[in-house]
């Protein structure tokens, strides 16, 4: 498939795919082509995975350019607030529900539709250059995918209240603190960082982390004792795996398990 605003990338060697947001000129920023693009490069790596013996294991989703992950939704294109909605929307849907992990590494601007999309990830990587924030209300707007939700999700209503009321762009570290990215690296290292990070969790049993991927996902949205029913179904369902059965006699052996995802 012929691409205009990201370039896409499979690894089948390691199984990790790449998404780039390609638009550097105008900071990735998230126009209606760019979020289907999103979608379309998932697929399509889920299905460069299917047909490789290691298959998918991780994505990465990153900002092409020097200054940003995406600087939000893309000013210029929408006129009207029902059209700022419109498919910005399927990529934070359609990442959630993916089955393999997808994790942002943001390198400068995050903001507006942008953070969203990382807060739509799995994980987030920042290197210590970063920034973030939700400047839709100096427009006269709220984030339209769920940033308030997303984060009040996270770590309660004042932060994001705080983020979408005053639109200021706050620091790596201050985000960090409130649990809203997992790591910060050293910009200077930041690529090898988050190479080191995305091969570790590319070596995991794909099945296990597909499994805790859904867990988490469903404990968002269940009561403690549906979602403990529903981790020992995949608790029980993972014990039948061969990669339970590597994983047990690596640990036997004293050597580290090689996974297939079977
Ligand atoms: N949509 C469309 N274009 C955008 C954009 C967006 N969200 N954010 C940046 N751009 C464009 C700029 O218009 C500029 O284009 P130009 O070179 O043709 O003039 C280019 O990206 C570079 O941005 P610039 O503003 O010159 O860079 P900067 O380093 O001075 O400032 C920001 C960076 C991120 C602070 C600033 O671009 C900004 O505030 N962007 C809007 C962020 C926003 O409100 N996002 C939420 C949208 S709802």
């Amino acid at each position: 498939m012929e691409y205009e605003t990201v370039t896409v990338e499979y690894d089948s060697q390691t199984g990790v795919g790449h998404i780039t947001l390609d638009r550097p000129d105008s900071l990735n920023a998230l126009s209606e082509q760019l979020s289907a693009e999103i979608v379309e490069a998932l697929k399509s790596l889920e299905t460069q995975g299917d047909s490789s013996d290691r298959g998918l294991r991780v994505v990465v989703i990153e900002g092409a350019g020097e200054k940003a992950f995406c600087a939000g939704a893309d000013i210029n294109g929408f006129s009207s607030a029902n059209e700022g909605e419109r498919s910005e929307r399927r990529a934070h849907e359609f990442i959630p529900e993916f089955p393999v992990p997808v994790v942002a590494k943001i390198d400068g601007y995050c903001l507006g539709g942008g953070f969203e999309l990382a807060l739509s990830c799995d994980l987030r990587l920042a290197s210590d250059r970063s920034t973030f924030g939700f400047p839709e209300v100096d427009l006269g707007l709220l984030p339209g995918a769920g940033g308030v939700q997303f984060v009040t999700k996270l770590c309660g209503p004042a932060v994001a209240m705080e983020l979408a009321m005053t639109g200021e762009h706050v620091a790596a570290d201050w985000v960090h603190e409130k649990g809203l990215i997992n790591r910060i690296y050293d910009s200077e290292e930041f690529d090898e960082s988050v190479d080191s990070f995305v091969a570790s969790l590319a070596e995991q049993a794909p099945l296990a982390v597909q499994a805790i991927k859904r867990s988490a996902r469903t404990a968002v949205n269940t009561s403690r004792q549906e979602g403990r029913r529903y981790d020992r179904q995949q608790f029980n369902s993972l014990l039948n795996t061969e990669d339970f059965e590597e994983g047990a006699a690596a640990f036997a052996e004293n050597r580290d398990p090689e996974f297939v995802g079977r």
